[in-house]
């Protein structure tokens, strides 16, 4: 199946969401490694920060506007000539405020069951259904259309699909999309300020919650560029995470870093100990086909708060 060699510097690759948390480390490594890049944003006051971040990359990355990702029409333009799309761009929400949010009991997450049960739940509760579970049901109802679509134009399309599927990304070193303040700070990123540095954990039990997946930006940025580069990962969803945690788990890792990286919170409480995950991960695939090595948790924690003092933050 088509896969792109790397390090190939004719190749354009068009990324969507490029100035998003994710997006802009996506064209950030692909620029490193020597690609061309296409970075698809809503609006020229977003391409105009981009374009100021990558200045020193001249006539190999360009900015193209999109406008709203909902028209029909959106990408026709900006699809022209690429040789690969790396396509991040979606309205993204966790407000998980509510235990219904993550699994009362254990289980194995495999790409075979990603999402499902959010799935389940939205047919069961319909508007009632949680935050998290209408967030990732979106998620998979957009994959499945990418699917459905590749199935059905099987006969005249000559590129692949890869979908990686992540669970929570943090990590910021550098911040290297927009966010003037901490209050800018969105989704997983916002969630993380909160808790380690307010010791606020929007209400949910921090050595339950939330059970669940967690993965460095960087290393999901990089999932991404070696599923363009690995002919197997055509026609694969790929699970791509660094293992199980609740909230302790990255508290705990901030208390035993040193004081000037982790300036503990009054009411932080630990090391406790975490006596249960819930959710494990199969991830052979990730393994077999990306081989990725992740990063630590300690990495990671020590990174963002490093991060956040050199911006004056913290
Ligand atoms: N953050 C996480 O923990 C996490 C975990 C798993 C999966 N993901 C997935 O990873 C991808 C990137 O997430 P992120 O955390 O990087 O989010 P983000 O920082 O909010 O970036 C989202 C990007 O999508 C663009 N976008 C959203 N709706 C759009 C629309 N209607 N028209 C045009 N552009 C639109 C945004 O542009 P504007 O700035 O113009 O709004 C932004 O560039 C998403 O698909 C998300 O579901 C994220």
């Amino acid at each position: 199946m088509p896969a792109i060699s790397s390090p190939a510097p004719s190749a354009v690759i068009l990324v969507t969401g490029a100035n998003g948390f994710l997006g802009s480390w996506i064209v950030r490594l692909l620029l490193e490694k020597g690609y061309s890049v296409r970075a698809a944003v809503r609006n020229s006051k977003k391409g105009n920060y981009l374009k100021d971040q990558f200045k020193s990359y001249g006539d190999k990355f360009e900015i193209a506007v999109v406008g709203d990702i909902g028209k029909d029409d959106a990408f026709v333009q900006s699809v022209q000539g690429v040789h690969g799309i790396i396509h991040t761009a979606s309205p993204v929400s966790t407000i998980v405020d509510d235990p219904r949010d993550t699994a009362d009991e254990e289980v194995t997450v495999s790409e075979e069951v990603w999402n499902e049960q959010r799935l389940e739940e939205c047919n069961k509760l319909g508007k009632e259904a949680s935050g998290l579970a209408k967030y990732s049901t979106s998620k998979l109802l957009a994959e499945r259309a990418a699917w459905d679509f590749m199935q059905s134009n099987k006969e005249r399309i000559s590129w692949d699909l890869t979908t990686i599927n992540p669970p929570w990304i943090f990590g910021n070193k550098p911040i290297i999309h927009e966010v003037d303040n901490p209050a800018s700070l969105t989704s997983s990123s916002r969630r993380f300020w909160d808790a380690v540095v307010n010791n606020n954990f929007w209400g949910v039990a921090p050595l339950e919650r939330p059970g669940h997946g967690w993965v460095d930006v960087r290393d999901v940025a990089e999932a991404h560029i070696k599923a363009l580069e690995t002919s197997t990962a055509g026609g694969e969803r790929i699970i791509v995470t660094a293992g199980s945690w609740v909230w302790q788990d990255i508290i705990n890792t901030a208390i035993s870093l040193p004081s000037h990286i982790y300036k503990r919170h009054p009411a932080a409480t630990g090391p406790l100990e975490v006596k249960s995950r819930l959710i494990s991960w199969d991830t052979r695939k990730q393994e077999r086909i990306l081989g990725l090595k992740f990063r630590s948790m300690e990495e990671l924690v020590h990174d963002t708060l490093a991060n956040y003092s050199e911006h004056g933050w913290y």
